[in-house]
């Protein structure tokens, strides 16, 4: 079934201990790490990550906006996160390979992820070794951007790939997702949907949680 990732990007941070308690419904929470440089954008860092796991035993789906990823691996690690993205185009190709290497040095779930402007094809030197893919459906940087329908060639271009070289690693989807869109995005081939605003907008979290698995699932 698949897996539903809210974002506490849409959460409010004064009291995030009570956003995070409204999600718990959820399989994975969705961690945005952003550095002012690779995106436009600066939200929270290492010490938040570090708190966050202190208070809730959710999976952490931490997903990296910043340059050079590789310097900070060891630390997202040893704050607790469960999974890293780091994206393809943040580091050249053998320091984005040493990310990799240092999170399973560290025991943490690998992934890449693709801006928009990625081909699908990119995630080829180093699909086999990954737990996950994350593809874009925004230009990373804000939550409550609107879905680029268009992402969802490169979504099923990723799960054909995936099906080929390493059929178990998840593919994630992340921006814009919410009930307009969560079969679409389902049917393309994602195992894991990242909601911020469809969530955290709603009146009901839990229910809107429920909603998005009800749409993204098997029948
Ligand atoms: C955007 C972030 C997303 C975002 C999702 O750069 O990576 O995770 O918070 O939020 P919504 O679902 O509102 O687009
Ligand atoms: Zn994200």
């Amino acid at each position: 079934m698949v897996k539903i990732a809210p974002s506490i990007l849409s959460a409010d941070f004064c009291n995030l201990e009570r956003d995070i308690g409204r999600v718990s419904a959820a399989d994975w929470l969705h961690v945005d790490v952003m550095d002012g440089m690779f995106v436009p954008n600066i939200t929270i860092g290492v010490p938040v990550v570090e708190s966050i796991r202190r208070h809730t035993d959710m999976f952490l789906d931490v997903h990296l906006m910043v340059d050079k990823p590789a310097r900070y691996i060891g630390q997202f690690c040893k704050a607790g996160a469960d999974l890293l993205s780091v994206h393809l185009e943040a580091d050249h190709p053998a320091r984005i390979a040493d990310a990799l290497r240092a999170m399973e040095a560290n025991g943490v779930k690998k992934a890449v992820a693709l801006r928009p402007i990625t081909s699908a094809r990119a995630v080829l030197p180093y699909l086999e070794g990954l737990d996950m893919v994350l593809v874009m459906t925004v230009e990373p940087g804000f939550g409550g951007q609107r879905f680029m329908a268009s992402q969802l060639d490169t979504v099923r271009e990723v799960r054909a790939l995936i099906d080929r070289y390493n059929p178990a690693c998840e593919l994630e989807v992340d921006g814009g997702v919410g009930p307009a869109n969560a079969k679409a995005v389902m049917e393309a081939g994602a195992t894991v949907l990242v909601a911020g605003s469809a969530v955290y907008g709603a009146e009901d979290p839990s229910r809107a949680i429920e909603d998005l698995r009800k749409e993204g699932g098997p029948g």
